[in-house]
């Protein structure tokens, strides 16, 4: 991250050069003069720094709400990829930060209010292979990770301790009935089967990992059923073989809308009556890999919020637990992967459960 304090020269006296510095100074009055006088809001010093960038590393909010209103995007990012929300928090200033997500919040709400976004928060689908692409092309599994054609990381072993206590929360005894939406590694899958589940049913897409499973012997484990094919074609079956106590979701080059479908699809019931919810009620436990936005600690939590917006309207309960996910940030854990899919000290770990009717 650049030195904040590297703010335009005092001889630059352009009104711009004069807006960033007044940010940097968070003199929330003197930005809104400046901008009355016609100064341009988007502009940027030479490493890429909005007025956003400036003025949330002097942690006024007053002046954040001034650069937002006029126009600047809560999810900006400077040349070295870091949000206003980065410059918060090195600054230590927890009100700027909290404004900034909630102005995430807002500009995804208003957004989904006029169909005018793609479901993510991030626009995080640039870099992402799409869940057809990524189905068509083989994986290949190398001891701690597996990567597609593209040599993204599909999953990784630096996840088995998250994938644990996923694990022990939606199957926290044995007999229970669980289901896992992705099989990858096996990581969870092998955690629940320690935990003694009754009948414990995974869905697989990928053809490879598929045969994977098959040559691990899943295939053969008596309380197993494998539904081979995405989640999305095989609602029927998965709701022939529920209700579950226990629901786990972790796909791979899918986005938010796709997970929003599958909560769509899973709480649901039907107008006539005749679908029910796939998690039991009232007591079934939800939880999914919760790696939205997940290189960019303010995406996250901006992603966090509106999930939880939207699964209260599905009836759902969400309750987030911080769980450390520092190994993760060593730079040795993407030896050989394209591109981190996780870069946050902190993960936030989803535990949903219907809204008791009081
Ligand atoms: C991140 S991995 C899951 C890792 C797993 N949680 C573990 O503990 O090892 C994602 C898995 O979802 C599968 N997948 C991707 N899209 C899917 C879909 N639409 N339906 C079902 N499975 C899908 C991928 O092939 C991959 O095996």
């Amino acid at each position: 991250m650049s030195d904040i304090s590297d703010q335009p020269a005092a001889s630059e006296i352009s009104k711009e050069a004069q807006l960033l510095s007044a940010c940097h100074e968070g003199n929330s009055q003197l930005v809104k003069d400046l901008l009355a006088q016609g100064a341009e809001i988007f502009v940027t010093d030479d490493t890429g720094r909005t007025a956003l960038h400036f003025a949330a590393a002097s942690g006024d909010v007053e002046t954040i709400k001034i650069v937002l209103g006029a126009g600047i995007p809560w999810n900006a990012l400077d040349v070295g990829d870091y949000t206003a929300g980065d410059y918060a928090e090195s600054g230590g200033h927890s009100d700027a930060y909290e404004e900034l997500v909630q102005a995430g919040v807002r500009a995804e709400l208003i957004l989904r209010m006029f169909g005018a976004n793609d479901g993510n928060v991030d626009g995080e689908d640039k870099d992402k292979a799409a869940n057809d692409d990524y189905l068509t092309q083989p994986v290949v599994y190398s001891g701690d990770s597996l990567v597609d054609a593209e040599k993204q990381g599909v999953m990784m072993a630096w996840e088995a301790p998250l994938m644990e206590l996923h694990a022990k929360v939606i199957c926290a005894s044995p007999g229970k009935s669980v289901l896992n939406i992705g099989f990858g590694m096996g990581i969870i899958d092998t955690a629940l089967q320690n935990l003694s589940p009754g009948k414990h049913v995974i869905v697989e897409a990928h053809p490879d990992v598929y045969q994977h499973m098959k040559d691990e012997g899943w295939d053969k484990k008596p309380n197993v059923h494998i539904l081979f094919g995405r989640w999305q074609d095989k609602l029927d079956d998965i709701r022939a073989l529920g209700p579950y106590d226990g629901v786990f979701f972790d796909t791979f080059g899918e986005f938010y809308k796709d997970l929003d479908d599958f909560h769509k699809a899973i709480f649901a019931t039907s107008d006539d009556g005749l679908i029910k919810p796939v998690l039991s009620q009232p007591d079934g436990i939800y939880s999914f890999f919760n790696g939205m936005g997940g290189d960019h600690k303010l995406f996250n939590d901006v992603y966090c919020h509106v999930v939880r917006t939207d699964l209260r309207n599905l009836g759902i309960e969400t309750a987030f637990s911080s769980v450390a996910s520092d190994t993760a940030m060593d730079e040795s854990t993407w030896k050989g992967i394209k591109r981190p899919y996780w870069m946050i000290k902190n993960y936030h770990l989803p535990t949903c459960t219907w809204v008791q009717n009081e």
